[in-house]
């Protein structure tokens, strides 16, 4: 291994003087009040025009600062999953892929969905060994568990709807990458704890290991990634999905059996889809539509609980917590049963989000008595907790609202040599033995196996939320298959509960998702609500916290307060 640091080492300088001389170093000069190199968490303010709230400070203020340089939403939103891929590698990413959901200022809705595909040589039953078991990490580690990476292409999809160049929006995370930035004690924990699968599932050795562990404080440079920025800059999405970057990804494949061909990558398409819409209580909320759960599941939850007086109940009581707990329970039972991707699969989507649907499911419900996930058929595909979510609206109204990932915490674990990137795991969202339960347990569904092509079901759940018809709330937040149901437990607190955005996205989190029947709660849920639950028959499990929520939201005097989640190092930014 100490070739490979020696190796890297004069291939930094190189590329460091290289990136230097053909790109002017703007960006940072003409906002000095961004300082790389010394910057604070705001976890909540208000602001009269524009508001963003992201994963990290840096890629917060780069998005304001965009919007204050002309641009609208969509231009701060490609801005912030641009830096976000240099600042907060563990989930921001230009090898992952996402969903963005957008309210335009005229009113006009808009889904693009980046989700990675399977390549065109995956199979069914790829993961399994010639007995028909799952094959220990082959969907989760190394370039073998990588889908075709959709983020660029999504950007580039969403730049007509952006007002600025590509090239101006490229140009933080460029700097970023080549001038490097200070990482925060989080960011160097992740970096410091991944170390050892760094080396092993990546063919060269990259910026993120060094001799010496991380600290807090350090400075991170990244002259492959801005070099591969760079590439993007000057020949647009080809400087990606072709030429060096695409032969440098196909020679990654071949460290660890991975698939993705220069075709796939030639060939990967976004897709615009319609996203989910409902009522609740006076508001419209919308969502984003399959190869995503979470919008029907939230339609699906929202509708069950609708008919009961949540605010009388109390945030968190033993009566809301149970109502809210059956419909995750039912909502999650139809999920790997019922939804893939809709290119593939015929999904229900119009009986599954109807009212009348919602309330038929609830017929059996009964007040305060725990239901039993055995007597309900369908099965949970498992998904990873890591992912990232943005919010942002801007002075005009526009509102964009994305959730974007690698799966787990970086991902594969896999830096694409001499490209400065790690690649996604998210084959890993397929389920790789349908009808029986993976690896880890969990049970997947004949929706989501894998077909060549295909995009493996997610839970991503970027929402927005309009009140009188005008712009309201986006939020969204990363954490697997508790996405849909934080973001459920978010808007509650919000529209019944009466809190204000922070205290909504801080509030203790619950999780149930029908199998395995037990809600997980976080350490500081209240003990009352535990006791009366498990009086009732409900097995409960304390775990970590989960998730970060992102929400930015439009107060009556027109402000736009952002509010980052307490669990990270998110923070909010605007003007
Ligand atoms: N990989 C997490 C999700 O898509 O839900």
């Amino acid at each position: 291994m100490k070739h490979k640091f020696q190796v890297f080492s004069l291939l930094t300088l190189a590329l460091f003087q290289l990136s230097i001389s053909v790109n002017a170093q703007t960006f940072f000069k003409q906002h000095p009040q961004i300082n790389p190199y010394q910057y604070t968490i705001v976890k909540e303010q208000a602001f009269q025009k524009a508001a963003v709230t992201s994963a990290h400070p840096l890629a917060s203020m780069v998005g304001a600062a965009i919007m204050k340089d002309g641009g609208n939403a969509f231009d701060a939103a490609i801005a912030v999953q641009f830096t976000l891929a240099v600042v907060y590698p563990g989930a921001g990413n230009i090898g992952g892929g996402g969903f963005l959901l957008s309210r335009n200022k005229e009113g006009v809705l808009m889904g693009i969905d980046y989700r990675e595909a399977a390549p065109s040589k995956a199979f069914r039953d790829m993961y399994l060994d010639e007995k028909g078991n799952p094959i220990e990490g082959m969907s989760r580690s190394g370039a073998s568990a990588s889908g075709v990476p959709g983020s660029v292409a999504g950007m580039f999809s969403t730049l007509p709807f952006a007002k600025l160049p590509m090239k101006t929006l490229l140009q933080p995370a460029y700097e970023l990458a080549a001038n490097g930035f200070v990482i925060t004690e989080r960011e160097a924990r992740g970096l410091n704890a991944e170390r050892k699968n760094f080396i092993k599932n990546s063919a060269q050795a990259s910026a993120f290991t060094r001799k010496e562990n991380w600290k807090a404080g350090d400075t991170l440079y990244q002259p492959e990634l801005a070099a591969t920025i760079l590439r993007i800059q000057q020949k647009g999405k080809a400087g990606f999905y072709e030429g060096e970057t695409a032969a440098m990804i196909v020679e990654e494949m071949k460290n660890s059996k991975g698939i993705i061909s220069l075709e796939d990558l030639k060939k990967y398409t976004p897709q615009f889809r319609k996203p989910i819409e409902f009522d609740y209580r006076g508001h419209r909320v919308i969502s984003f539509a399959p190869p995503s759960s979470g919008g029907i599941i939230i339609a699906q939850m929202m509708q069950m609980i609708a008919p009961y007086p949540l605010t009388v109940m109390g945030a968190n009581s033993f009566e809301s917590v149970s109502l809210m707990v059956e419909a995750q329970r039912r909502a999650y039972a139809d999920r790997a049963e019922h939804m893939g991707d809709p290119d593939f699969w015929k999904v229900p989507t119009k009986t599954l989000t109807s009212n009348a649907y919602a309330q038929a499911r609830m017929k059996d419900y009964q007040p305060g008595v725990a239901g039993n996930s055995k007597l309900i058929q369908a099965g949970i595909a498992k998904e990873s907790e890591q992912t990232t979510h943005f919010s942002v609206i801007d002075e005009a109204g526009n509102m964009v609202s994305v959730t974007t990932t690698l799966n787990d915490t970086y991902g594969n674990k896999t830096i694409v040599g001499g490209a400065g990137f790690l690649l996604n795991n998210e084959m890993d969202d397929f389920s790789i033995k349908p009808g029986v339960p993976n690896m880890y347990g969990a049970l997947g569904g004949e929706a989501n196996a894998i077909q060549p092509g295909k995009r493996m079901l997610s839970s991503m759940t970027p929402t927005l939320v309009t009140k009188n018809n005008q712009p309201y709330i986006t939020i969204g937040t990363p954490g697997g298959t508790t996405i849909p149901n934080q973001v459920f437990e978010g808007l509650v607190n919000v529209i019944d509960h009466k809190m204000s955005l922070k205290a909504a996205i801080d509030a203790p989190r619950f999780h149930h998702q029908h199998m395995p029947d037990m809600v997980s709660v976080e350490a500081d849920f209240p003990e009352a609500t535990i006791n009366a639950l498990k009086e009732k028959g409900y097995t409960i499990t304390k775990r970590g916290a989960f998730g970060r929520m992102e929400g930015v939201m439009i107060l009556p005097n027109g402000n736009r307060v952002a509010a980052g989640d307490k669990r990270g190092d998110d923070s909010v930014a605007g003007y």
